[in-house]
């Protein structure tokens, strides 16, 4: 039996690259039955439900985020069969498959493009955002893409320009038309109907464009240099009302079946309330929405304490938040939050994991996984080339053990991006009763135990430059995020035991007395002793 109804609230979700997972046939590229050879790690991770990047058919310019067919499968990760059966298997270990969907823009490759830009009369022209040059010549507006350049192309047989707010091989379909969203109504139902249990929404903020291709303005101080394109606020290219009415249907769709898949979207937003709106206020919209102020700030007690207040104040009552800490665009934190120190990684996952809501973890992050420092010779994201952060670092082979290759893929073969050092891995953090795995592991048999994670009011105990500590229901979290060792107060929260420590000073079982002591980084769960 699933332990949370539906299955995706306070639960556990899993981010696979799913190229970079587990390879089984030795072609270097992980591949969904490898994802199969490991649903029992998974399991033993409990984890509820996988979310796997991109799986559908793509030329790769954007490695899957340019969709060349919405109903198939990459044949470098096998075939309709292969996640036929992932879902099969996954659901009787209770783990749901949510799949990732891009619906801001299609690959040029994708046959609707293909025909779109054979004429200006073509049936599927509309489904793509086309406008002329500006009077004195140019793109139509001062939009920028996310490589920094302009976001249109001129198609030079029909003279008007195409929109792709990303790479130019990823035009941006034109939400306006009504035929647009009738073909996600149908790609959704599709993708439903096999028992997949929920969709990642890539862009979730940006699939309406202004009608009016106004200019966006200059991005002022307040505006989180995160979302910012160029020197703009991205006000008219994304972030338009009009994408709340997309998810209104679209959750219609999701509530009608029975495995009660949820919707997750990527939502760029860090004006909370602006937030909160894509969980629906009036009518409910996304089940889930990333947080990115939370992904965005320091591991510092004030930072997160200050995005979590602020956080749960916007989502409306009953939301679900997700808390994540990495992700294949902004990198691993175990890298970006911890600098590679395993006893603040486990800070923060225990933080991660005892915030009220759900969890996402990327593949590695129950490692202390890190970046890896990938030779610009082997690079392969072209969407980061030339930017301060390159995202091949975060996408490279996950580490299953110290052999040739970890585990990834046979010994012979060639990883399609290289490895990181082996000496992080699965096999070998099993076995230390001291690991990150092994502090992930007992801080997950809380949350299947529903002690941790609830949806309860969260309740400030303590809040210094150094140490947060909270109440959710039952539970204290007392973190120390800093590298000095401290000693607090706990008054009024005397007589607690510790569930679970990041570090051994403090047993777990052990009574805490009115003062608590904390190693650096030792993060603390406490409840009254029984
Ligand atoms: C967000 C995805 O996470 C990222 O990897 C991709 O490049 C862009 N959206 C465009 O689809």
């Amino acid at each position: 039996m699933p332990r949370n109804q539906p299955w995706w609230r306070n639960a556990i979700i899993y981010q696979i690259y799913v190229r970079s997972f587990r390879d089984s046939n030795g072609d270097g590229t992980g591949d969904l039955a490898g994802i199969c050879e490991k649903l029992d790690y998974l399991q033993w991770l409990g984890v509820d439900g996988l979310w796997l990047s991109p799986t559908m058919p793509s030329p790769n310019a954007d490695w899957g985020y340019d969709v060349s067919d919405y109903y198939g499968v990459h044949p470098d990760y096998g075939a309709l069969a292969d996640m036929d059966r992932l879902v099969v298997e996954a659901a009787q270990r209770d783990i749901g498959i949510m799949l990732d969907l891009v619906p801001n823009h299609t690959s040029s490759a994708h046959p609707w493009f293909v025909d779109a830009r054979s004429g200006r009369g073509s049936a599927h022209r509309d489904y793509y955002v086309w406008a002329g040059p500006k009077a004195a010549g140019g793109p139509p507006n001062n939009w920028i893409c996310a490589t920094g350049a302009p976001a249109w192309t001129l198609d030079a047989e029909s003279d008007q320009y195409y929109l792709h707010n990303f790479l130019p091989a990823q035009p941006d379909l034109n939400w306006w038309d009504e035929r647009v969203h009738e073909e996600f109504h149908e790609i959704l139902r599709f993708w439903f109907d096999r028992g997949v249990a929920g969709f990642r929404i890539d862009v979730a903020h940006g699939l309406y464009k202004d009608s009016l291709l106004q200019d966006d303005p200059p991005a002022g101080p307040g505006d989180h240099p995160a979302i910012q394109r160029g020197k703009l606020r991205p006000v008219y290219s994304s972030h338009r009302p009009e994408v709340h009415d997309v998810y209104r249907r679209w959750r219609q769709i999701a509530d009608t079946y029975e495995q009660g898949p949820a919707l997750l979207g990527e939502t760029w937003e860090f004006d909370y309330q602006r937030f909160g709106d894509y969980y629906g206020r009036e009518e409910p919209e996304l089940h889930m929405g990333f947080n990115f102020g939370f992904v965005e700030a320091g591991l510092t007690a004030p930072e997160l304490a200050d995005v979590v207040e602020k956080t749960l104040a916007a989502l409306p009552a009953g939301a679900m938040p997700v808390w994540t800490g990495s992700n294949h665009d902004v990198g691993r934190f175990p890298t970006r939050w911890c600098g590679n120190d395993p006893r603040a990684v486990k800070a923060a996952l225990a933080v991660l994991s005892t915030l009220p809501g759900t969890v996402v973890l990327y593949y590695g992050d129950e490692l202390g996984m890190a970046d890896v420092d990938v030779p610009p010779a082997l690079r392969l994201d072209d969407m980061s080339a030339g930017k301060p952060y390159g995202r091949d670092a975060c996408r490279t082979p996950m580490l299953w053990s110290a052999g040739t290759n970890a585990g990834f893929t046979t010994p012979s073969a060639r990883p399609w991006l290289p490895l990181g050092g082996t000496a992080t891995n699965v096999e070998d953090e099993r076995a230390d009763p001291g690991s990150v795995l092994n502090l992930w592991r007992a801080l997950a048999a809380l949350r299947q135990a529903g002690r941790i994670g609830r949806l309860d009011k969260l309740e400030q105990v303590l809040l210094d430059e150094q140490v947060w500590a909270y109440r959710v229901g039952e539970v204290t979290t007392v973190a120390n995020l800093s590298d000095q060792a401290v000693t607090r107060p706990l008054t009024g929260h005397e007589h607690l035991s510790v569930l679970v420590s990041t570090a051994a000073l403090a047993p777990s079982g052990a009574a805490v007395g009115a003062e608590l002591s904390l190693g650096p980084w030792e993060t603390v769960v406490l409840a009254a002793q029984p």
